[in-house]
This record gives C-alpha cells, structure tokens and sequence, in this order.
C-alpha cells in the first residue's frame, strides 16, 4: 500500500477532466496535477518535442515522489508512454481516443472521431483505427485551435461554437452516430457539442475507462492508498495541488473554488 500521490499530466488544463473521473472513482487518493500551459497546444508540434516535454514533466512528477504517472493528453500518450514505460521504472496510464467502444456500438457503421493533429498523425492511433476499419468508417477532424480557446478561457465563447460548427458539419454528412472526443480538453466542449450535434450522435471520451483502469493498475501494484480510508482525519491526510506554469486562474476556473491552483515554473 502507498499514500504517494498518483501524478496526472497534460499539456494544459484538459486533463483535468481526467482527474476529475480519477478523484469521482478513487476519493481515498492524494494527487499531483501538472498543466503545460505554457507548451500548449502539443497537438500541432513535432513528436520529438512532444516527447521532450512528456520526459520534462514526467522528471517533476517523479521529483514529487508519485507511484504512478497518468499521461492525461492523447497527444502525449500517442507519442510518447511507450519511451515513457521503457525508460522510467513507475506505472504509467495512457488515453487513446475510445475507436473500440464506437466501432463496437454504432449501428450506422460509420463515426467520426475529433482530435488533434499529433494524435490522429501518430502510429499508436493508425494502429488502433486500422484494427477496426474494416468493418466501419472512421471520419477524422483535426479540431485546430480549441485547445487553444479553452486554454485562453474562451470555451463557451462565439468563436468556439463558429470552430465547432465547422469541424462538425462535414463528419456529420457522413452519416456517424457516435462521435469520439480524441482530446482530453474537448470533454469541456460537450455541452456546445449537444446544441451542435442530434440526438441520434453520441459523443464517447475515454475518461471512466482511464480512471478504471488506474484503479486496476494501483490495485496490481499494491499502491492503493489503505491508511486514507481510516476515519482518523490526522491519517487520512489526502491533498489534491495543481500546478500551472501559465495563467493559474484558467486552471482555477476549471478546477472549482474547493481547490487551489498554484503556479510553478517547470
Ligand atoms: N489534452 C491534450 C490531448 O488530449 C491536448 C493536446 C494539445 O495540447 O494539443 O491531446
């Protein structure tokens, strides 16, 4: 058992959504968030830099003393855990955009999948998307520039809703009835999403699955934290600190009042 922090990050402040399954599912756990914001967006940078800056802020969480590292951003994971898993000796849990439960489900044999530019060039997705597409169509959008939106704070501005309208309309015509959200700021999206898209499209992120299967991964490992379940609030001593290395509060407002973000240059 460990009462160290599970370390989560991503190139901004879409992981939190991440974290938000993570701390729904696994109340009794300590963790450290990282936003790249500065770096943001990964998606449109080449995958050597996409994998410097995923070794940079794996070296932090490591530094913070955490048993396990979630990689909150697709762009990352499809880029660069399998050097990550090779050459750091802690647990790593990565996010694919869910192709599976889609293929599996749409009855219309046809999806769309929104993601960035770096996760729909990489090889992990190719390789995913091709285990399916034989039995389905897979319609992919590039969604340029809503990362930045939500990390300028201006999701549910104007603009965004014109950009989404945009990269939604075209998949639309191709007759899908799931989208898949590649990225994990767009789950902040899916209220404009639902004004956009009808009812017979249903929008799937993978982050339920990514919180189960960190349980899983710290319950193989025995690093569940048991002591946070004693009654005794001087042992339970849980702390959630989330780190920006930009404008603290946009990760602030996402996050919510009950906790506090701090900046850390990193
Ligand atoms: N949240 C990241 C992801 O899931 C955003 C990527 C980016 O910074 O472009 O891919």
């Amino acid at each position: 058992m460990s009462t160290q922090a599970i370390g989560i990050f991503d190139s901004g402040v879409g992981g939190t959504s991440i974290w938000k399954e993570i701390h729904e599912l696994l109340p009794n756990e300590s963790t450290i968030y990282l936003a790249d914001s500065l770096h943001a967006p990964y998606g449109q940078k080449k995958k050597e830099r996409i994998l410097e800056l995923s070794i940079k802020n794996t070296e932090l969480l490591i530094k913070k003393d955490c048993k396990l590292i979630v990689v909150a951003c697709n762009t990352a994971t499809t880029n660069a855990i399998s050097y990550l898993r090779h050459n750091y000796n802690v647990p790593f849990i990565g996010i694919e955009p869910a192709i599976k439960p889609a293929a599996l489900k749409t009855k219309t044999k046809a999806i769309g999948i929104l993601a960035t530019k770096g996760t729909l060039s990489s090889e992990l997705f190719h390789n995913t998307s091709e285990l399916f597409a034989e039995n389905i169509e897979i319609h992919e959008q590039v969604g340029k520039g809503l990362v930045e939106l939500i990390e300028s704070g201006k999701k549910d501005s104007s603009e965004m809703t014109d950009l989404l309208k945009t990269y939604c309309l075209p998949i639309l015509e191709k007759n899908i009835d799931y989208l898949v959200l590649g990225c994990t700021h767009y789950p902040y999206l899916i209220p404009q999403l639902k004004k956009i898209l009808p009812k017979t499209v249903t929008i799937i992120d993978s982050g339920e699955a990514v919180a189960r299967q960190t349980k899983a991964v710290l319950e193989r490992h025995d690093l569940l934290n048991l002591l946070a379940r004693s009654k005794k609030k001087e042992v339970r001593n849980i702390s959630h600190l989330f780190y920006s290395n930009k404008e603290v509060n946009i990760l602030q407002d996402i996050i919510g009042k009950q906790f506090k973000a701090e900046f850390l240059k990193f």
